[in-house]
């Protein structure tokens, strides 16, 4: 991928926030790097990108991402490789999406120049930002949202692009306990279900809420129609192991077409394993319980990596999982995708972009 950086203007903080953060008790999204990148777009084109500072901007109240939720966002990783050299895992990938996002919310699409021009040169800026304890990363954080200051129910003329960075560990501090979801829903075939809009999120917050009362940490959501099939949870993909084979929902325009889970299928086809990308219903999974053809449960994701799921909760009935064995399907695949990161493994499909020294 050729980057064409144009000129970046770039205004440095004067004393880095870095010193003060614990780089061994990161959490997930609690700290932002010293900088942030931004672009504005107005009369029917983008500006120049300036990194600067983090911190608070000045928005109209009447801005209308506030009251119409043009708003969307990615979330990607970078690391520093064995060898101490700056990756970014599947920007390209990201970049596609992020222009999926666009569209759908009638946003200005980003060329690959301007996005990895931003990201590049902000990670630059950061770059001792990058933690290198095994699990952590800088999670990457591009956004976009609509700033015109008008009422009136229209497109916006003019947004602003921004990218922040987050020092990063693992999102869930242990495996998950999730409930199916047979009253709420996400996303509806046909919604906005398949990008990464900022409404999908809040929508979910209630839902999420009611089942972490009843002592879930997530919900499984399930089609809109019937919540008979299995779409994604809370932040991640769904992955199984049923039968001996790695099963996952097929892509539908209610779920995110996740790039861990892209990775994961991609990889399994070397990895002794066969794949189904189809429908996969509640049904099927409480019958893989019963009779102990269902051996694994994992969320996939960008923030999640893989994370194990510990037990679903079906029609009120709690089933657990056997626990995760150092053979299983899921942790090979982490190690696996680890080991591409930090170049102990071929990059064979090409997924990392290493920044040029
Ligand atoms: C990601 O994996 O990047 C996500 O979008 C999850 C996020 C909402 C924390």
């Amino acid at each position: 991928m050729a980057v064409m950086t144009a000129p970046i203007h770039i205004e440095r903080v004067k004393t880095s926030r870095r010193a003060s953060i614990d780089f061994n008790n990161l959490g997930f999204g609690n700290y932002i790097s010293d900088h942030m990148s931004l672009t504005e777009y107005s009369n029917g084109s983008w500006g120049e990108t300036k990194i600067v500072p983090y911190g608070d901007l000045t928005l109209s109240p009447a801005m209308l991402a506030l009251h119409y939720g043009q708003a969307i966002f990615e979330g990607m990783k970078a690391f520093k490789n064995k060898d101490g050299q700056i990756i970014i895992f599947r920007p390209q990938r990201h970049l596609q999406r992020m222009n999926k996002s666009l569209e759908r919310m009638c946003m200005p699409l980003l060329s690959e120049e301007l996005f990895m021009s931003s990201l590049t040169t902000l990670l630059e800026v950061d770059a001792d930002w990058i933690p290198t304890n095994e699990g952590s990363s800088l999670y990457l954080r591009p956004f976009m949202f609509a700033s015109e200051a008008k009422l009136g129910v229209k497109i916006s003329d003019e947004y602003k692009f921004i990218i922040l960075t987050s020092p990063v560990g693992p999102y869930f501090s242990k495996a998950v306990k999730v409930k199916v979801e047979e009253e709420f829903v996400r996303a509806a075939e046909g919604g906005t279900g398949f990008v990464k809009c900022a409404g999908n999120y809040g929508g979910a917050f209630y839902p999420t809420m009611l089942a972490q009362k009843q002592g879930f940490d997530q919900v499984l959501w399930t089609d809109s129609k019937e919540h008979k099939y299995i779409d994604e949870s809370g932040a991640m993909n769904v992955m199984f192991v049923l039968n001996g084979k790695l099963v996952t929902p097929k892509l539908l325009s209610s779920l995110l077409d996740g790039v861990t889970r892209d990775s994961i299928l991609t990889m399994s086809e070397s990895m002794g394993i066969q794949k189904e990308e189809r429908r996969v219903s509640v049904a099927e999974i409480e019958e893989g319980f019963k009779n102990g053809t269902l051996t694994e449960a994992f969320g996939v994701g960008t923030a999640a990596v893989v994370s194990p799921i510990a037990s679903i909760s079906i029609h009120g009935r709690n089933y657990e999982l056997p626990p995760v064995g150092p053979d299983s399907f899921q942790l090979r695949a982490k190690k696996k995708l680890n080991d591409i990161r930090m170049g102990y493994e071929a990059d064979v499909h090409g997924w990392n972009y290493i920044l040029p020294k």
